[in-house]
């Protein structure tokens, strides 16, 4: 079946007030094409100028994380309700930074995407195998360990983008080929069928992030199984909108 293509811009912990409002505001001026959903994750504290500043309507803007608590003494985090306070629309959980830096479960991330989703927000679900991971094969077993956390408490996965980042290809500049990528987008799929259904299964839409560049991006063209990306470091640059229009 057609999903629509995805594009998501991870800022991470990078950007300005004016680095911010100049990346949306070439946005704003570039053509994009209008089939294309993009989803731009600035850091918390940018969230409602993201917001105020984009003017594309098939742009909306994401948080980088969220708590899976409605308010309270939870001193740092974000809940909710601000996010979409703020006009955000979407957050993303399981970043693999924060699951090895953070030292985030599966099970807390499953329990985060849950409550988001119930609260009104979109969420993209990061999923990936470390380096030794995939060394020692066990690349979907490990994409399977993540997904199930979601699956065991979430029934309805129409509010959920997957996004699959091997952690080996994350900033490094060594992205999976694009048939590695479809291959394993092949397996995660094949694995949803199992646990969401097939029907729900074939509408999740599967991103790929991982040193995804201009350069590259047209190689996954033809990927049935890759519906976009997941854009960190080329996505505080111009070359953001040629990702964008990869497809055209
Ligand atoms: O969330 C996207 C990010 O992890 C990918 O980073 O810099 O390799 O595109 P990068």
């Amino acid at each position: 079946m057609a999903r629509q293509f995805f594009v998501g811009g991870n800022l991470k912990m990078n950007g300005t007030k004016d680095s911010i409002k100049s990346i949306i505001e070439h946005l704003n001026s570039a053509d994009l094409p209008e089939d294309v959903q993009v989803v731009l994750a600035p850091p918390a504290p940018y969230l409602s100028l993201a917001v105020d500043t984009n003017t594309h309507k098939n742009v909306e803007i994401s948080a980088q994380n969220v708590y899976d608590k409605q308010s309270g003494a939870f001193t740092g985090e974000i809940s909710a309700a601000q996010i979409l306070d703020s006009g955000a629309k979407w957050t993303l959980t399981g970043h693999s930074e924060r699951r090895t830096l953070i030292k985030e479960s599966d099970d807390f991330i499953a329990s985060k995407t849950k409550f988001a989703l119930d609260q009104g927000l979109k969420v993209i679900l990061c999923i990936g195998e470390t380096l030794e991971e995939r060394k020692a094969g066990v690349t979907l077993d490990v994409c399977a360990r993540q997904l199930d956390a979601c699956s065991k408490i979430i029934s309805d996965w129409s509010g959920i983008v997957v996004a699959y980042e091997p952690v080996w290809a994350i900033g490094t500049g060594l992205a999976a080929t694009a048939e590695d990528a479809q291959e394993t987008h092949k397996g995660i799929r094949a694995h949803l069928a199992k646990t969401i259904g097939a029907e729900q299964a074939e509408k999740v839409q599967i991103l790929y992030g991982g040193s995804v560049n201009g350069k590259n991006a047209p190689d996954f063209k033809d990927k049935v199984d890759v519906d976009g990306f997941l854009v960190g470091g080329a996505c505080l640059k111009p070359e953001f909108v040629d990702i964008v229009r990869s497809r055209i």
